[in-house]
C-alpha cells in the first residue's frame, strides 16, 4: 500500500502537469479524484482491509495527498485559463492585419438652423431671451391681436393652410403671433426674439415656399423709440455681413407697427453698387419692423401709456439664402442630401 500511494502520487502529478488544455485537464481531474469511480477514491476503498493502527497513518497520508491533488488541479488550471488568455490576445483579440473600418459619417446642421444659432448668440448676448412659439396658431394670435380684424384686406397678403374642422387655427405665417403671446405671459419689461418656421399658401417658385423661418425681436419698455429700433437692426446688419454695411428703412404698412418700416442691407457682393443679387439697387430687403401699435400692447395687457415698444421680423430664410448664394429658396426645405451635404 504504501509503495502504491507514492506510484499514484507521481503519475498522478505527472498527469496533471502535461494536461493540454481545459478538457483534457477536466479529464485528468475525473479520472483522479472522482467521487464514484476515481483512483483517488478506490485508493481510499483499500483502506478498509488494513489493519487498525496502519489504517490511521494512511489515513491521514491520503488526505494529505488529496489536498495536495486538488492543489495541482487548481493552479494547472490557472495556467491554462492565463494562457489561452494570451493567446486569444495575439490572435483573434486585436487583429492589426483587419481593414480598417470606413469613418463614420458625422451629422452637421441645416444652414437654417447655423445661421438661427448664430442670431440667437447675438441676441442673447444684448440680453435678449430666446422663445419658442407653437406653428399650428389661433386665428386670434396670427391676426385679430395683431391689429388684423377678420375682414381686414391684411389678411389677404399672408394666406395659409386652415386646419381642417377647426377653422379658428392656422399654421401661422410669421413669427409675430409670439409677440402677444410673450407680453400676456411675461408683462413689461420684455426683450425677446423667437426663431421659427412660418408657412404660406404661396405658388412656390425660386423665391416662393409654403415653409420657411422668421426671426422675430420685441422689446417693450419705458421710453423705447425708434433710435432704439435702428440700432439694434444695425448691430444685426453688421455682425451678418460686415462693419461697413448699412441699413435702409423706408415706410412700409404693417398693421402691428406704427410706424412701420421695410428694412433693407447694403448689398454685401457689390458693397451697395449694383449687381445681380441686388437686382442692380444696391440694396437687400431682408426684414420688416416698426414701433409696436397701441392696439397690439393693449392686446399684450401691457399699458400703452407707460410702456412703448419696438418689433421686427427677420426673413431668416432670406438670410440664409443670401449667405450661402442659393439661389432656390425650395432646396431648403426638400431634404436633398445632394445639396445638405455643402453645408
Ligand atoms: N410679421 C411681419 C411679416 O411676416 C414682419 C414684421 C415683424 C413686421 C415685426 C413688423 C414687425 O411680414
Amino acid at each position: 500500500m504504501p509503495l502504491d500511494v507514492e506510484k499514484f502520487e507521481s503519475e498522478a502529478l505527472v498527469a496533471i502537469a502535461e494536461a493540454k488544455d481545459r478538457a483534457a485537464l477536466e479529464e485528468v481531474e475525473n479520472r483522479l479524484l472522482g467521487r464514484k469511480q476515481g483512483e483517488f477514491t478506490l485508493l481510499m476503498r483499500g483502506l478498509s482491509e488494513l489493519a487498525a493502527p496502519e489504517k490511521k497513518s494512511a489515513g491521514a497520508r491520503l488526505n494529505e495527498l488529496k489536498g495536495k491533488l486538488v492543489e495541482a488541479v487548481n493552479q494547472k488550471r490557472a495556467a491554462l485559463e492565463s494562457a489561452a488568455w494570451e493567446q486569444i490576445s495575439e490572435t483573434e483579440k486585436v487583429d492589426l492585419t483587419a481593414p480598417a473600418l470606413p469613418p463614420r459619417k458625422s451629422g452637421h446642421f441645416h444652414p437654417s438652423t447655423l445661421v438661427q444659432r448664430d442670431l440667437e448668440n447675438l441676441f442673447t448676448s444684448m440680453g435678449f431671451a430666446v422663445l419658442d412659439g407653437p406653428e399650428v396658431e389661433s386665428d386670434y394670435y396670427n391676426f385679430s391681436a395683431l391689429n388684423i380684424p377678420e375682414t381686414h384686406p391684411a389678411r389677404e397678403l399672408q394666406d395659409t393652410f386652415y386646419i381642417k374642422g377647426h377653422n379658428n387655427w392656422v399654421m401661422r405665417t410669421h413669427t409675430s403671433p409670439m409677440q402677444v403671446r410673450a407680453m400676456q405671459k411675461y408683462g413689461a419689461p420684455l426683450r425677446v426674439v423667437v426663431p421659427g418656421k412660418c408657412y404660406r399658401n404661396e405658388a412656390t417658385d425660386v423665391r416662393h415656399e409654403h415653409t420657411f423661418y422668421q426671426f422675430e425681436g420685441l422689446v417693450v419698455d419705458e421710453g423705447i423709440n425708434f433710435s432704439h429700433l435702428k440700432g439694434v437692426l444695425e448691430i444685426v446688419a453688421k455682425h451678418l455681413y460686415g462693419e461697413k454695411t448699412e441699413v435702409r428703412l423706408r415706410p412700409k404698412y404693417y398693421p402691428f407697427v406704427e410706424p412701420g418700416v421695410n428694412g433693407e442691407v447694403t448689398c454685401f457682393t457689390c458693397a451697395g453698387k449694383g449687381c445681380r443679387l441686388c437686382k442692380n439697387s444696391g440694396w437687400l430687403e431682408v426684414f420688416g419692423a416698426g414701433m409696436v401699435h397701441p392696439n397690439v400692447l393693449i392686446e399684450g395687457n401691457i399699458d400703452p401709456q407707460k410702456y412703448t415698444g419696438f418689433a421686427f421680423g427677420f426673413g431668416l430664410t432670406r438670410l440664409v439664402m443670401l449667405k450661402y448664394g442659393i439661389d432656390d429658396v425650395r432646396l431648403l426645405e426638400s431634404g436633398n442630401m445632394k445639396f445638405l451635404e455643402q453645408f
